[in-house]
């Protein structure tokens, strides 16, 4: 049982609403959102900071949720899928459009890290596909539907 000692009060700008939990201290930033904040979309794979589907921004930048303790982000900002809105959304309909999602359990991942990809721009030297391949790294797709993901992230050709 967790006695109260264990316990720390964590507070999280999440999807723009401030959620403060007194949580165990070893609970990560990915129970944080599932279990306290009941947030789901953000899926837990390997839990060891392999798979990329726990992917969430963290003040912006992609990382694994999985991997952090939810006293690392106190007082961050932090944007799940959940909370993918205005101008953002438009990558949903490009990973339908590109039929990008066979199980789908990779996407939220693969979304959030594109959205990086998108509100970015690529390394002096990188071509726009390269630059998002090289972000895609932090993901892995189980059903091996890379071209297409990576096709979805990169948007319609203008
Ligand atoms: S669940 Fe976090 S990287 Fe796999
Ligand atoms: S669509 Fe199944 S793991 Fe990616």
């Amino acid at each position: 049982m967790t006695g109260r000692a264990d316990l720390s009060s964590v507070l999280i700008t999440v999807n723009e609403r401030e959620r403060e939990f007194a949580v165990p201290t070893d609970t990560t930033l990915l129970g944080f959102l599932r279990d306290y904040c009941e947030l789901r979309g953000t899926k837990s794979g390997c839990e060891i900071g392999y798979c990329g589907a726990c992917t969430v921004l963290l003040d912006g930048q992609p990382v694994h949720a999985c991997c952090l303790l939810a006293a690392q982000c106190h007082g961050r900002t932090v944007e799940t899928i959940e909370g993918v809105a205005g101008g953002d959304a438009s990558i949903q309909r490009d990973f339908a459009d590109a039929d990008a999602a066979q199980c789908g359990v990779c996407i939220p991942g693969f979304i959030m890290s594109g959205i990086f990809v998108r509100r970015s721009a690529p390394d002096p030297g990188l071509g726009r596909e390269e630059f998002a391949r090289e972000v895609l790294l932090g993901n892995i797709c189980r059903c091996g539907n890379y071209s297409r993901i990576v096709q979805a992230v990169l948007g319609p050709e203008e």
